[in-house]
């Protein structure tokens, strides 16, 4: 490899999956920077020695997934603001002696509702359901949008009220229920949980939805998924969460470069190698 090729990877377990390669590879094209981005797994207990032997192969960055976020977190000697309120790290930065991490994912949603749905969320009744890791992700950008209202709906009631009292300084007028307690309409619907992986739904009221609902999920694949398929057919718009992950990227590019790529071609490009 030239040594002006920067090396960059995406390290998780498993990892063959992964879409963030092509999709680097087609922001370095379009932003014309030499680098080089690869699928790294990593055994489920060595996450820290895969780091280490990246840093010294000379890997500039990485973006890390499922399942070592948390390991990446432990593993940063520092954490901006929003990987230290989502305690989860995506985005590792490598310079000497040290680790920075962030967290670009509730930045990758916020991006794709704000800028390629058009949707402000500023003033909106915002549902978001789930309040694992991906949920916390997106607590703070969220927030940052300055929504009327912010509630978060979970099975297990104990672990959304821990979301809301953590982040209850933030500003934003923050609640959590279960879902059967759930009180519509809202304006933007999130789903957060993992409960599309196993082609499950939430139950959720018909009523959170109307016909200026914007429902979004997290998850993406070939076929909307079907808590789409059941915000749609009560009327909402519904997105799937191809865009978030391609703005997840964005951001970390923007970090590592110092470039911003552009999205729309890239989600298109993205959206027909489904
Ligand atoms: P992730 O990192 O993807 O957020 P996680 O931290 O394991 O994964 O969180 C999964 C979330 O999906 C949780 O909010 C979980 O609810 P519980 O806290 O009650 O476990 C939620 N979830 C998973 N399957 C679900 C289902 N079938 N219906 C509703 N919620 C579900």
């Amino acid at each position: 490899m030239s040594p002006k090729i920067a090396p960059y990877c995406v390290i998780g377990n498993p990892i063959a999956h992964s879409k963030s390669p092509a999709i680097h590879a087609a922001f370095a094209l379009q932003t014309g920077q030499d680098m080089v981005y690869e699928r790294c797994l990593a055994p489920l207990d060595g996450f820290a020695a895969t780091v280490a032997a990246l840093i010294a192969s000379g890997c500039r960055g990485a973006n890390v997934t499922v399942p070592f976020k948390l390991d990446a977190a432990a593993l940063a000697t520092t954490l901006s603001a929003r990987a230290q309120a989502a305690w989860a790290v995506n985005t590792l930065s490598f310079t000497e002696g040290a680790i920075a991490g962030d967290n670009t994912d509730g930045a990758g949603l916020v991006n794709d509702i704000v800028r390629n749905a058009l949707f402000s969320i500023a003033g909106k009744r915002v549902l978001l359901l789930g309040a694992g890791g991906a949920a916390r992700g997106a607590m703070l950008p969220l927030l940052g949008e300055s929504p009327a209202q912010l509630v978060i709906a979970n099975r297990t009631r104990a672990t959304a009220d821990a979301l809301v009292q953590h982040f209850a300084g933030q500003g934003g007028l923050l609640s959590a229920c279960e879902f059967a307690d759930l009180d519509g309409p809202f304006d933007l619907v999130v789903n957060a949980t993992s409960a599309s992986l196993s082609a499950a739904m939430p139950p959720l009221p018909a009523t959170v939805f109307t016909s200026a609902t914007l429902a979004l999920d997290m998850m993406y694949g070939k076929e909307p998924t079907v808590f789409m398929d059941f915000a749609s057919a009560h009327g909402a718009t519904a997105r799937d969460g191809l865009g978030m992950l391609v703005e997840q990227a964005a951001e970390a590019f923007a970090i590592w470069r110092g470039v911003r790529p552009e999205t729309a071609m890239v989600l298109e490009q993205m959206r027909s190698s489904l």
